[in-house]
């Protein structure tokens, strides 16, 4: 019973229908209680069948059309197939079936970035639950989400779809966010299992790093995920760490994932991921997705050679029917294949809007009550980027309000000369960059309008006309590719207009406001004096221009604070120089796990020694990755890590600190001390003694935000966290190690706004010895930057 199509390179078209299981008389029928008699049940070849998928759902014949997969079903056990579909910020499936005169449209929520702005695991776990809802209403079982990869650097292209460059604030958000999905009996699969920070050659990118920034940040994120939410699923990354594909890694899946944090769900390699699939099943990774023809024949053969021991695919099946069992389609759920759209957009735009992150206001914000008028500048103003691309993405589109339509809804007028003239160049930008039409859909950013240049008289006509302007820049980055430093900086044309545009304004006493519509940091520092106030809003989701209206208006007070550091340029950063920053992409996304990878297409530039940043990426900054490297070495930022204004102000004050055996304990009492109602989240970093391991200046351990405050009004929040978070990794003893001594607790309204410290004894050092595993195969320098 073969049922593989065309396998690899081509997105292959699943089998139409998940047929209705019609057990056999005599065989089991599959039920939670069962699934070791079903096991036994099984042929080997049908067993070697449930631990390969199905091929990628992406044809109009199959039962979810532009979906990601699903498991194999074998109705003679009453087995069904479970069904994939990817995440993060949305239920990627197509919109339009063939034949089908309905659409099945899926919420564009906010991206992962945005959600983890928020510094509130609440409002990650509303995203969760309507994301749960949706997956469930049209009829699939599990969210291939979330993404919990640390953005090491600002230029990798997934950026989007992860949270932040700090572990815990990664591993909180992400606990909350599938905690939310899973409240809806849909599946989760957290990925991508491990330290896949670039896109660069993803397929073949060897990590290099040592034990410890492994331990304390790369796995950490999903350490805390795991043992906070428990996930369904986990999905092995594309990359190799230290020599092995992640997927082909008894250490990772084994002894750290299911030995060490008791993870009890199933294994899945990401699509196409790694070359050899018995390595993969004898490493615990228990599912290959989507499937190929050659891994079944390998896998198969290998049992009946005996190099694979049948008891270890025996587990695997087991771990499949375990994932199978719990999903919406085995309990037969009648699926209204209809979701409410109207609440999920709700749930956008007050989470987007709660993720905007105001960086700097020169009373310019909220637009004060005279104003009416806004002149609204920028192309991305009028094209606005409601999430980044990639499997999980855009692709099939729904619908995205502007920025045009959320001053208009917000009862303000906008420029419509200036609209027109917007208008007509985006249509000749539209021409000039797609002679042929526009692709109806992309895995990989498009190219994005250039800006133009007002004369002097439009330009003098339209701040007569207007009371204010508005000027947005955009960024788009997506799967298969890192972004360039191009992309960091502002382009020659786009600085001009800021610059004409503030000097005009100025000049008439009028105001500027930038807002940042970005997938992940952009170059600030040289140019944020021409902006009387500079938003950041990273990508809200489909409501994208109500959400940044609520925020200019007033009409919700921004509480957003940054999940990584804007550095002033690219180069401040460690990670940097280890990095693809300057590498020509020649061949698509599409290329992925073909063998191919994305090297260069000239063979004769073709290098013969293994490529730096291409091949192998050197961690050299060790665990320096953002502010824990720019606050040590007292480094210059434009934007630290967890810094976001308000139009109100707070007070802290300690009420209660302490170690209670194993927990730390802080009460902090957070007063709203200004006009307005407000909301604050509040950051607990703590700094080490002297005399254990060379650490960072400050790690944050916990954090919290408070419901809204009236003017006046205080909360105690209760920040708790593991005595043992505050350890480091040994990698002599392979161990986690709490040195005695005083250790400073500093509360604070960003990594360089510490408003009060206490310091709390450690009387004891303490260790917890952990496997030596996945040990650096080559010596990885230690930076010049981070040398001490
Ligand atoms: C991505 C995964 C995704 C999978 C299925 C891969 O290319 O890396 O994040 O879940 O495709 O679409």
């Amino acid at each position: 019973m073969k049922r593989f199509l065309t396998p690899l390179f081509t997105f292959c078209v699943a089998l139409a229908v998940n047929a209705q299981p019609v057990p056999a008389t005599g065989s089991p029928v599959l039920r939670a209680d069962n699934i070791d008699e079903v096991v036994s049940a099984l042929t080997l070849e049908e067993k070697v069948h449930l631990v390969i998928g199905c091929g990628m759902s992406m044809g109009s014949d199959s039962k979810f059309p532009g979906t990601a997969g699903r498991t194999y079903d074998i109705p003679r056990l009453g087995i069904p197939s479970a069904f994939l579909a990817d995440g993060p910020h949305r239920l990627a499936m197509a919109s339009k079936r063939e034949f089908d005169s309905r659409t099945y449209h899926a919420t564009e929520f906010p991206s992962s970035t945005t959600v983890a702005a928020t510094f509130n695991p609440d409002a990650a776990y509303r995203v969760g639950q309507a994301l749960g809802t949706e997956v469930k209403d049209y009829g699939m079982d599990v969210l291939l989400a979330p993404g919990v990869n640390l953005m090491r650097n600002a230029l990798c292209g997934r950026n989007h779809e992860y949270y932040a460059e700090d572990p815990v604030l990664v591993g909180k958000i992400a606990a909350a966010y599938i905690n939310g999905i899973q409240s809806e009996g849909t599946g989760t699969c957290l990925k991508h299992f491990a330290v896949n920070n670039q896109e660069t050659n993803r397929n073949n990118n060897d990590s290099r790093l040592t034990q410890r920034p492994l331990r304390e940040l790369y796995l950490k994120c999903f350490e805390i995920a795991v043992k906070e939410a428990q996930p369904w699923s986990v999905m092995t990354a594309y990359n190799k760490v230290n020599g092995k594909y992640t997927c082909e890694d008894r250490e990772l899946t084994e002894d750290i994932l299911r030995n060490e944090w008791g993870f009890k769900g199933l294994v899945m390699s990401d699509w196409n991921a790694g070359k050899d699939a018995v390595t993969s099943i004898a490493a615990g990774n228990d599912m290959l997705q989507p499937g190929q023809e050659r891994q079944y024949n390998a896998i198969l053969e290998a049992v009946k050679n005996g190099t694979l021991d049948e008891a270890l695919l025996n587990l695997s099946v087991k771990r499949v029917l375990e994932f199978v069992v719990k999903s919406h389609t085995f309990a037969g759920y009648n699926y209204p294949n209809e979701t409410d759209l109207k609440a999920h957009a709700q749930v956008d735009r007050q989470i987007g809007a709660e993720g905007i992150v105001l960086l700097d206001n020169k009373n310019a914000l909220p637009m004060a009550a005279g104003i009416r008028k806004v002149a609204l500048y920028g192309t991305t103003s009028y094209d606005m980027v409601p999430a980044g691309m990639g499997f999980g993405s855009t692709g099939f589109g729904y619908y995205t309000v502007s920025m045009v339509e959320g001053l208009r809804n917000a009862g303000y007028t906008v420029d419509k000369d200036l609209l027109n003239r917007y208008k007509k160049h985006m249509a000749d930008e539209q021409k000039r960059l797609f002679p042929h039409g526009r692709p109806p859909f992309s895995f990989t950013p498009l190219p994005r309008a250039e800006e133009f240049l007002p004369t002097a008289e439009e330009l003098a006509a339209q701040v007569k006309a207007n009371d204010i302007a508005v000027l947005t820049l955009g960024r788009v980055s997506g799967e298969g590719c890192d972004r360039r430093v191009e992309d960091f900086l502002l382009k020659e044309n786009e600085l001009a207009l800021i610059k004409q545009v503030s000097a005009a304004y100025r000049a008439a006493g009028k105001k500027l406001v930038v807002v940042l519509n970005i997938c992940s940091p952009v170059e600030t520092a040289s140019w944020k004096e021409l902006a009387d106030a500079l938003v950041c809003a990273f990508q809200p989701g489909q409501e994208v221009g109500n959400c940044i209206a609520d925020v200019l208006t007033g009409k919700v007070n921004p509480s957003g604070k940054l999940p990584m550091t804007f550095a002033v340029k690219y180069g401040d950063a460690p990670s940097d120089a280890n990095f693809p920053f300057d590498y020509e992409f020649k061949l698509p996304s599409f290329a992925m796990g073909t063998g191919m990878n994305f090297k260069s297409d000239k063979k004769e530039e073709k290098p013969k020694e293994p490529e730096r940043n291409v091949d192998f990426t050197l961690y050299e900054e060790g665990v320096y990755v953002g502010y824990r490297y720019f606050d040590t070495f007292g480094k210059e930022v434009s934007y630290p890590f967890g810094h976001g204004l308000s139009y109100t102000t707070f007070e802290y004050a300690v009420e209660e600190a302490a170690i209670d055996g194993d927990r730390c304990r802080m009460k902090v009492s957070v007063k709203n001390t200004g006009k307005v109602a407000g909301r604050e989240a509040v950051q607990l970093y703590v700094k080490a003694p002297k005399g254990g391991m060379d650490k960072p200046v400050k790690e944050l351990k916990a954090f919290g935000k408070t419901r809204l405050l009236k003017p006046g009004e205080s909360q105690t929040l209760t920040l708790e966290w593991n005595v043992m978070d505050m350890a480091s990794f040994n990698e002599k003893s392979s161990s986690w190690e709490l040195a005695k001594g005083e250790y400073q607790w500093m509360v604070a309204a960003s990594s360089a706004d510490v408003r009060c410290t206490t310091v709390q004894k450690v009387a004891k050092a303490r260790k917890q010895k952990v496997h030596d595993a996945m040990r650096a195969q080559v010596p990885v320098a230690v930076h010049p930057m981070v040398k001490r």
